[in-house]
């Protein structure tokens, strides 16, 4: 039985062949992203990965809807598996967000399903890190996020020479559309003009353009002026401060296909252009309300980061560690008279947080020991009686192939000394 195209299993290290998909990679991702978004005072949260469908169809976007995984369940509902978390962080944080103080800045790891066509670094089902900042309208909020984007990345062992953030804001956009007298009804179609800018014929680009009584030159003019608003400009400023302005640059080529984003919006991106975004987000300051029926009205922003594109580069780039040898100690059971002890001494061992591991059946010394070095353990310890009756451990060290024979309680400091 083969898998669904586009999902993916994840298997443990060593992987069995280089092009499957690790999960020591997967956890070292997430816990990256848990620990630096925790640094930057966000909590975490979390929602069902089955949605009413109208939660999606009503203010994704058309791209979104066109990719939702939708069905009719058993009860006759219509729902849909997630494709995104930014609908229901809305409907949560409408149903109880008195219960909070503002800002909220608040994080999650779903897993997002969207029916796409598989191609390099899009597949059917990823994990994404999102994290949103809600009820702050100032830019502050903004940079704060931008900030937190970066300081994932560099926790990845990435640096200004990996990955630059493209920022704009539909603000900017609203005004040139303004200026050129757009239909203010059609301005989301705009966007989506622009929004495939750089993956269209630029022909096909043209013709959509004068739709709108625009030149494809004019454009490409605004995009390459590149001239900051006073918003963005408040950005650049507060990221100058932390010595994080050089990640960052102006660029209205990126306007976010999602329907719902009201103001700034950037997205990460590998600074040789190999892969496709890492990471994308903005402002959505009316989403909350449209959720809530206008019941609740506040300003939002926040972005999402997916794990196939960062694995990706993480794996081409070769920042990813070694993720094997994670076996403090092997208990080698030479004398089966002694199993019933060494059982008291790995499970002390373990009581203690160490990693212990050991042959589950009788198995000959030599074969033990092969065991012990092929988990890449630290140590291994054997449990001995001496002629007086007392249980010694033997301790040796399998990187500098020192040993010695302590105490039960000696064997377990001395283990717990090494891994702090
Ligand atoms: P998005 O741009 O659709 O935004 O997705 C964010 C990131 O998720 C992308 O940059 C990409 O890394 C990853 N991603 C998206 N689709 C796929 C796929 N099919 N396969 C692999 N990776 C994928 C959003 O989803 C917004 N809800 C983010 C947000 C949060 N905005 C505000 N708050």
């Amino acid at each position: 039985m083969e898998r669904l195209p586009g999902f993916r299993d994840f298997y443990p290290e060593p992987l069995p062949q280089p092009d499957l998909w690790s999960a020591d990679a997967r956890n070292y991702i997430f816990d990256r992203w848990r620990s630096v978004a925790r640094r930057y005072g966000f909590h975490e949260y979390d929602g069902p990965p089955l949605e009413p469908l109208e939660l999606f169809t009503a203010k994704s976007g058309e791209e979104i809807v066109g990719q939702l995984y939708n069905f009719t369940d058993k009860g006759a509902r219509e729902i849909s598996l997630r494709p995104e978390m930014t609908p229901t962080l809305a409907r949560m944080v409408a149903a109880h967000e008195r219960n909070y103080k503002k800002p909220l800045k608040w994080f999650a790891i779903p897993q997002l399903f969207r029916y796409e066509r598989q191609q390099k670094g899009r597949l059917r089902e990823h994990f994404q890190l999102n994290a949103d900042i809600i009820g702050e309208t100032d830019s502050a909020a903004d940079a704060e996020l931008i900030a937190l984007l970066i300081d994932i990345l560099r926790s990845l062992n990435l640096s200004v020479e990996d990955f630059v953030i493209r920022l704009s804001s539909r603000n900017a956009w609203q005004g040139f559309f303004c200026q050129a007298n757009g239909d203010r009804s059609r301005e989301y179609e705009f966007y989506q003009a622009v929004d495939k800018l750089e993956r269209e014929d630029p022909a096909v680009s043209e013709q959509k353009l004068a739709s709108f009584g625009l030149s494809l030159a004019q454009v490409r003019t605004f995009i390459d002026e590149a001239r900051p608003t006073a918003e963005l400009q408040a950005i650049l400023d507060n990221l100058e401060a932390r010595d994080l302005r050089s990640f960052v640059k102006v660029d209205y080529g990126v306007i976010r296909g999602l329907a719902y984003y009201t103001g700034v919006v950037f997205e990460a991106f590998d600074r040789k252009g190999d892969f496709r975004a890492i990471a994308g987000g903005g402002r959505y300051d009316n989403l909350v309300s449209l959720i809530s029926g206008g019941r609740v009205n506040l300003p939002a922003l926040g972005f999402g980061m997916g794990d196939v594109v960062l694995l990706e580069l993480l794996k081409a780039r070769q920042r990813l560690p070694d993720f094997q040898s994670a076996i403090d100690a092997f208990c080698l059971i030479e004398d089966e008279a002694l199993r019933s002890d060494s059982l008291t001494l790995i499970q002390d061992l373990r009581n203690a947080g160490l990693a212990v591991e050991y042959s589950l059946v009788p198995a000959k010394p030599d074969k033990q020991y092969k065991r012990a070095q092929e988990l890449g353990a630290a140590f291994v310890c054997k449990l001995e009686r001496t002629p007086s009756g007392t249980l010694m451990v033997n301790l040796k060290d399998l990187k500098t192939r020192q040993q010695s024979t302590v105490t039960p309680t000696e064997a377990r400091l001395q283990l717990e000394a090494r891994t702090v």
